[in-house]
Parts: structure tokens; C-alpha cells; sequence
């Protein structure tokens, strides 16, 4: 079991954004979603594009290659009812975000 390892500055994410960091060699795509801060895998299950790259809107982001969605909250695909990316544990220290692989 991992502990939390640091990802980000809180004020790189402006909120409604997201961003792909890099975490102990994983991708992994992090959004601030009205000042709370989620993570999901980087990598969309249609063809493997950068979900954190991705168009953020009311609590989903839009795939930036084919446009599949994914709720920021659960991972949930919701262009692909059933399936999922997976979600990580985020801990906001401050201006330090960390996330728990
Ligand atoms: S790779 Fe994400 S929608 Fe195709």
C-alpha cells in the first residue's frame, strides 16, 4: 500500500481545469472541479488519449481525442455505461496536492 505522494500546486489547476501529472511513473490526470480537487488515470479506455487533457464542464471531461465522457468524480465512463478509468485518493495540504496511487 502507497502513501501519498505529491502531484501538484493547488494554483496550477485554476478551477473548471484539469492537468496530467506524472506520480511515482503513473499519468495521472488531476481536476479542480469548483475548488475540489479529483484524480482519475490519465488514459481513456476507447484508445488510450489524456483524459487530462480533456474538456472539463459540470463535473465531466470530454476525451480531447474522440470525445468520450467521464464523470471527474467517479471515473465513471459515461459515454460507455459500465465502465470506468480509476480514481485515486487526493489530500490538499495548502498550496500541495497530493495523491494516494
Ligand atoms: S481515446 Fe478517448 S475517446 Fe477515443
Amino acid at each position: 500500500m502507497s502513501d501519498f505522494t505529491w502531484a501538484a500546486k493547488a494554483n496550477d489547476i485554476p478551477p473548471g481545469e484539469g492537468r496530467v501529472c506524472e506520480v511515482n511513473g503513473v499519468a495521472i490526470a488531476l481536476f479542480n472541479v469548483d475548488g475540489t480537487f479529483h484524480a482519475l488515470d490519465n488514459t481513456c479506455i476507447h484508445r488510450g488519449g489524456p483524459l487530462g487533457d480533456g474538456f472539463c464542464t459540470d463535473g465531466t471531461v470530454t476525451c480531447p481525442w474522440h470525445g468520450w465522457e467521464y464523470s471527474m468524480a467517479t471515473g465513471e465512463c459515461e459515454s460507455m455505461p459500465g465502465q470506468s478509468v480509476d480514481t485515486y485518493e487526493v489530500r490538499v495540504d495548502g498550496e500541495d496536492i497530493h495523491v494516494k496511487l
